[in-house]
């Protein structure tokens, strides 16, 4: 998979970015994910990306041109499945679009920006607008890194044991059981029984019905 991801603000992309899952899954050849800065394509003295709206309302727009400069500039080279804006006006990000998500082979992330994006780019290029919740953020960059966190760490091979990304908390719309790891007392509080049976049938069982008792009594909304 490749993934690029355009933005003004592109130090804020590269730590969440590089560290940890994410980082194994770039050096292994997991997914490839190159970073832009519409700034490289302005044609201006000033290297203008934005510029302030007509009808004066406050803030700073994203302007049309170097954006759709590196948008043509990136189809030119290759095709690309689906060209996301991050914005509070998208759908809400959840476990289902972050695993379609992850069975694509190229995506655009362009990354939002004070009061926005000149509407000719969202008319001509984008394809889907992914919000990470009802909060307005200074930019897109950090919804940008939480959209790219939870594809890549569902692709095959991402994470070590192959069958954790399947049994994360959403997968099924069921929240994850509880975990506990040693001692198997602590504080007087005890590991329950069940876990250290030994048992993979007993346990399996437990952690279902444990699933299915949070989920009633944390967000019964996911049951529906
Ligand atoms: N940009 C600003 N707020 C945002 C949000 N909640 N989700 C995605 N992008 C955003």
């Amino acid at each position: 998979m490749r993934i690029d991801i355009l933005s003004v603000v592109p130090e804020l992309l590269v730590s969440p970015l590089n560290e940890s899952i994410l980082k194994r899954a770039q050096q292994s050849g997991l997914v490839e994910i190159v970073i832009h800065n519409p700034r490289d394509y302005t044609t201006d003295r000033h290297r203008q990306v934005d510029d302030y709206p007509f009808g004066g309302e406050a803030g700073m727009v994203l302007k049309p041109e170097p954006i759709g400069s590196l948008i043509d500039h990136l189809c030119s080279e290759r095709s690309y499945d689906e060209i996301i804006y991050t914005s509070p006006d998208g759908i809400t990000l959840n476990q289902h679009e972050a695993n379609r998500l992850s069975t694509l082979g190229n995506i655009i992330i362009l990354c939002g920006h004070y009061k926005g994006l000149d509407q000719r780019i969202r008319d001509t290029y984008i394809t889907r607008e992914i919000s990470i919740g009802d909060y307005v953020l200074t930019g897109g960059e950090l919804a940008a890194a939480v959209i790219v966190d939870s594809v890549v760490r569902i692709i095959p091979g991402a994470i070590g044991d192959g069958e954790s990304a399947l049994t994360d908390c959403f997968q099924d719309d069921m929240l994850a059981p509880p975990v506990y790891t040693r001692p198997a007392e602590w504080r007087g509080m005890k590991v329950p029984d069940v876990l250290l049976s030994g048992n993979p049938v007993l346990i399996r069982q437990w952690q279902q019905e444990q699933s299915l008792e949070r989920t009633e009594r944390l967000r019964p909304d996911l049951l529906k």
